[in-house]
């Protein structure tokens, strides 16, 4: 991991968490609070329901409040979508965009990703782009090409090391069990900072976390991967008991 770049661990709380959720967010935040100057961001992205309710919790600690997807445009007739600005408003500082369970679910395409991430920062949210191949693309040799595909099509022009963050996310990684090797992660992740040099003036700046099966028993060989600034983390980020483990390999 470079010294220039502050890792960032972040949950992915997806289709989880009713009001009693607030427990597990108090439980990090007390964590987080034993830490006076942590040296990774914390983030955990709750459903929509309970995002305002959850940056409350947060309020001013080291954890902060992220939206899961969001809706291209500010506003308008769009039934069931948050706009980045709704989702800022609630006290939200990041968003992920392009999930692979978005581009599968919902067909988010890469230039609809794009049009996200560019929402996110006109919103003022910070855009965790999301990129990885599927198993039948892994076995077929395919992963740099489709992750090169994705990372130049899902930028959207303006992209920082400020406002952005690549998170490299294997398919049949996510839910599984199953992690790449630390080799074949550091072959990804080498590639898309390679990708984003030719992209961005900062690239070497942009945090690329890594996401997929990430729990406290691998995170810190994940987490000293070459390249690798912090975790997305699903199933994992649901319990603090789970999380905190994974912060702990870079607070
Ligand atoms: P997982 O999900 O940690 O449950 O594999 C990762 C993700 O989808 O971000």
């Amino acid at each position: 991991m470079s010294n220039q770049r502050r890792p960032l661990i972040a949950g992915n709380w997806k289709m989880n968490g009713l009001a009693s959720a607030a427990s597990e967010l108090k439980e990090l935040v007390a964590h987080a609070e034993k830490h006076a100057a942590p040296k990774c961001d914390i983030l955990i992205c709750p459903p929509a329901t309970l995002l305002r309710e959850m940056a409350a919790v947060a309020g001013n600690s080291a954890v902060e409040i992220g939206g899961q997807v969001c809706h291209a445009n500010e506003s308008g007739a769009h039934t069931g979508d948050i706009s980045a600005e709704m989702l800022k408003d609630a006290g939200a500082s990041y968003c992920i965009v392009g999930h692979s369970e978005r581009r599968a679910d919902h067909n988010e395409t890469n230039a609809v990703v794009k049009a996200k991430a560019e929402a996110a920062h006109r919103g003022g949210l910070i855009a965790i782009v999301c990129v990885g191949e599927t198993l039948a693309e892994r076995e077929a040799d395919k992963t740099l090409d489709v992750i090169s595909d994705q990372v130049k099509n899902s930028l959207p022009e303006g992209a920082t090391a400020a406002n952005t963050v690549i998170a490299y996310e294997p398919v049949w990684a996510i839910g599984t069990g199953k992690t790449p090797t630390p080799d074949d992660v550091a072959v990804v992740h080498a590639h898309i900072r390679k990708e984003l040099d030719a992209l961005m003036n900062d690239s070497d700046q942009v945090r690329v976390l890594y996401g997929g099966s990430v729990k406290g028993s691998n995170a810190e060989e994940l987490m000293a991967v070459e390249n690798v600034d912090g975790a997305l983390v699903g199933g994992a980020s649901l319990k603090a008991a789970d999380f905190w483990p994974i912060v702990a390999t870079s607070i």
